[in-house]
C-alpha cells in the first residue's frame, strides 16, 4: 500500500517511523510520503489560507496550492487512488471504513487546518477520483492531522502481514460489532484483584461462553446503540 500525506505540518508524521507503523515501512508492506503544503506556494509568505467568502470568523485554505501539492501525487487525469479528506463534516471514521481503506492500493491525505479547505478542491478531485470526508468523531480538532495519524493507524494494522499473529485481529473491539471482552494476565492475583476463576479452569467452551458475556454486558453498559 502507498500512503501520501499532504499537510502543513510535515514533522508531525514522523512518528509513522516507529511502532508497528515502522517496521511495515521497513518491511516495505507500506511506503508513506509526507508532502508540505508549503512547497506549493509562490509568495514569500507562503501563504496557505485567506479570509472567507461571505465573511464569518477563520480563515479558508486557498484552492490553488492543493492543487498543485495533489496533482504533484495523483497527476492531472483520472487517479484509482482514493482521497481522503478528514472533516468533523465527514462521515464518522468506524472499523469498517478502516477495513475498507486497509484494501486500498493508494491512498491520499489531505489535512486540512483552519475552518477548513476550499470546497472547490473536493469538488475538483471528485471529477476524476475517489473523494471521501471522514470525521474522526463529533469534536473539533485544530486540524486533520491527528485524524489522520488515527485513521492510518487503524487501516495499517489491518494491511496482511503489518500486525505478526492476525488472529490477534479477529478478538477486538468492533470487529464482531461489540466490545471487546476484559484481558487479565499473570500474576493471579494483584494488590487484592484476582482473574476470574473460569479463566484458569482450561475449560474452553466456558471461558469462551463468559468472554462473549462479558461483551454483550460491557456494550448493553457503554455503548447500547451498537445491539442489534
Ligand atoms: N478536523 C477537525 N476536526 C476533525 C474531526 N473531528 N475529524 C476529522 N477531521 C477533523
Amino acid at each position: 500500500m502507498r500512503i501520501d500525506i499532504v499537510t502543513i505540518f510535515p514533522e508531525f508524521f514522523g512518528v509513522l517511523d516507529i511502532s508497528l507503523l515502522g517496521k511495515a515501512r521497513a518491511a516495505g508492506l507500506i511506503e508513506v510520503g509526507v508532502h508540505d503544503l508549503r512547497e506549493h506556494t509562490h509568495d514569500r509568505h507562503r501563504t496557505v489560507d485567506d479570509t472567507p467568502y461571505g465573511g464569518g470568523a477563520g480563515m479558508v485554505m486557498k484552492p490553488e496550492p492543493w492543487g498543485e501539492a495533489l496533482d504533484g501525487i495523483v497527476g492531472s487525469e483520472a487517479s484509482d487512488a482514493l482521497l481522503v479528506v478528514p472533516s468533523p463534516a465527514g462521515e464518522p471514521f468506524t472499523q469498517a471504513i478502516a477495513r475498507e481503506l486497509a484494501e486500498e492500493d493508494h491512498l491520499v491525505f489531505a489535512c486540512g487546518r483552519y475552518e477548513g479547505i476550499d470546497q472547490r478542491v473536493v469538488d475538483h478531485y471528485a471529477t476524476r477520483m475517489r473523494v471521501r470526508l471522514i470525521s474522526l468523531g463529533d469534536y473539533v480538532l485544530n486540524g486533520g492531522e491527528v485524524a489522520v495519524m488515527a485513521m492510518i493507524e487503524a487501516a495499517g494494522r489491518l494491511v496482511p502481514g503489518v500486525v505478526g499473529n492476525p488472529e490477534s485481529l479477529v478478538e477486538e473491539s468492533h470487529e464482531d460489532g461489540l466490545l471487546e471482552y476484559p484481558s487479565y494476565t499473570k500474576p493471579a492475583e494483584w494488590r487484592g484483584f484476582e482473574v476470574p476463576p473460569v479463566l484458569l479452569s482450561g475449560n474452553h467452551g466456558a471461558i469462551a461462553a463468559w468472554r462473549r458475556e462479558q461483551q454483550l454486558e460491557r456494550t448493553k453498559r457503554v455503548r447500547p446503540e451498537l445491539l442489534p
